[in-house]
């Protein structure tokens, strides 16, 4: 297993792209359209394979010069519960500390909290509705 950073509009981000889509959109009736796709040009985009299969991926999005939001966290389904999304978050975390930023905030699905939890996230706020199912944002400091 290799956790690494993955170029925009690269091969592997065509595999990232489409392990988000099978994970977290189709199930939900939804898609990318492509300004958003573009915009995570500006994105920290991670993965992590295994030799060339994408088992995992994150992406992190600046949204104050401190503070960067993890989205798109997603492990291929028949892979979960084996750590792969422990050591990706873990990798992204090492990425933002190194860039200097001071935190990690989340909106992270209902079924998800745990998850993040374990690695010492916190809820902030009441519960939203996002892509039509229930959300919490959370977030750590680095
Ligand atoms: C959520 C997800 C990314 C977690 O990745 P994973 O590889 O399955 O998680 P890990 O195996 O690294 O789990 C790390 C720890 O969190 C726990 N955990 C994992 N998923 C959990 C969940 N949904 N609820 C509660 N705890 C969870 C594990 O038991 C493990 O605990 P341990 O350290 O005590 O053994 C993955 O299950 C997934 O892709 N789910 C579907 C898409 C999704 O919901 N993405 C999140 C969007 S916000």
């Amino acid at each position: 297993m290799a956790v690494k950073l993955i170029d925009h509009g690269s091969e592997d981000y065509k595999k990232m792209v489409a392990l988000r889509f099978a994970l977290l959109r189709k199930p939900l009736g939804l898609s990318f359209d492509q300004d958003e796709l573009d915009a995570e040009s500006k994105d920290i985009l991670i993965g992590c394979f295994d030799d060339e299969k994408l088992e995992g991926c994150c992406l992190l999005t600046k949204t104050s010069p401190d503070t960067l939001r993890l989205r798109q966290m997603a492990v291929i389904s028949g892979l979960q519960g084996k750590g792969i999304g422990k050591v990706i978050l873990s990798f992204a975390e090492n990425i933002a500390r190194d860039r200097g930023f001071k935190k990690i905030i989340m909106h992270a699905r209902k079924t998800a909290i745990g998850f993040y939890e374990k690695s010492g996230y916190k809820i902030i706020g009441n519960e939203f509705s996002e892509v039509s199912i229930p959300h919490f944002v959370m977030e750590k400091n680095l």
